[in-house]
């Protein structure tokens, strides 16, 4: 406890050492601050990580595999997927998920309104990341066949759970809003979808990672080029951070604590 604090506790409380009312309302605000300075740390650190990732990602396709190009070339139109799908349904999902507590000092309408902006754009992201490889597949000189990878079929459920949870999570807390008591019956089963999906995000782009590594160096992986190394620490960064999201959304202690001005809120807090 530090001595501006203390100064403000009665002789009597420091005396007694009991938690009266003041001393307790001060304990607690301490314990918060602490909390909040642990939280920001590995927040920092944990999307540092996750723009580090992009960035590898970046340099891999520009400096490897012949960059970025549209349908004029599937093979290169292929590259927009990893880099897509990263973005959007790793890196913009996590972001979205851990925006309650990040901005906790915001109101809570307008955190909502960031939660859903920024999934939707994990959505976009999404989408023309599918599309990209679709493409890829189908513009191919021999067309390649489509969803019969685990890979596939794995991704392309994580993006449809993640559409249904976009669209009940809009029309249940945002509108047009359920009402209260549903809607806090409904939160708990939000989360735990929400964290799932992204799970599964995750175990998508580690198979897709797998696959391209072993298809992309054709039998010399086990040589371990330099092109290997990239793709083993990008599969390492992607768990370390998914990891590191996952326990920043899921630690009770991190949980954002209603403000004055969520009353103000018309839709409520829930
Ligand atoms: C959450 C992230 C991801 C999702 C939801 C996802 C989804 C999909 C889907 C649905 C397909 C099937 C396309 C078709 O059949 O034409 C596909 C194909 C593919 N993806 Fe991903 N993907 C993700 C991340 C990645 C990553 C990071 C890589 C790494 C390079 C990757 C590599 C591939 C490859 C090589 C294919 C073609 C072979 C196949 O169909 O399995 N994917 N992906
Ligand atoms: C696919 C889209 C979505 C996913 C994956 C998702 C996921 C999550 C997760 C993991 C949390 C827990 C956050 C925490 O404990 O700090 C959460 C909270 C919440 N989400 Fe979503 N969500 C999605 C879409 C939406 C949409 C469209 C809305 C509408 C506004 C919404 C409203 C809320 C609300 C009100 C909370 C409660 C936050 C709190 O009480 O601190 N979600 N969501």
């Amino acid at each position: 406890m530090n001595s501006e604090s203390e100064s403000l506790l009665s002789e009597h409380e420091l005396d007694n050492n009991l938690p009266s009312g003041n001393n307790r309302r001060i304990m607690e605000a301490q314990s918060e601050h602490q909390r909040t300075k642990m939280y920001n740390t590995l927040y920092s650190f944990t999307t540092s990580l996750g723009t580090g990732l992009l960035l590898l990602v970046l340099f891999w396709i520009l400096h490897c595999r012949g960059g970025f190009t549209w349908q004029s070339n599937p093979k290169t139109q292929f590259n927009w997927h990893p880099f897509l799908m990263l973005l959007g349904m790793v890196f913009l999902y996590s972001q979205a998920m851990l925006v309650y507590r990040t901005g906790r000092m915001l109101q809570k309408k307008k955190l909502k309104i960031i939660h859903a902006a920024l999934h939707l754009l994990a959505f976009i992201m999404s989408v023309i990341g599918l599309k990209a490889v679709f493409d890829s597949h189908n513009l191919s000189k021999e067309p390649i066949a489509n969803l019969y990878t685990i890979h596939s079929w794995l991704g392309l459920l994580t993006v449809i759970i993640f559409s249904m949870q976009f669209l009940s999570g809009f029309i249940s807390f945002l509108y047009p809003g359920l009402s209260p008591t549903l809607r806090k019956t409904l939160m708990p089963i939000h989360v735990i979808i929400g964290t799932s999906a992204f799970v599964m995000g995750l175990i998508s782009s580690l198979t897709g990672l797998t696959e391209k590594v072993i298809w992309t160096l054709n039998g010399s992986y086990s040589s371990f080029p330099p092109e290997a190394f990239l793709f083993n620490a990008i599969g390492l960064i992607i768990t370390l951070y998914g990891l590191l999201v996952l326990y920043l959304v899921n630690e009770p202690l991190y949980k954002r604590a209603t403000i004055p001005e969520d009353e103000l809120a018309l839709t409520g807090s829930e």
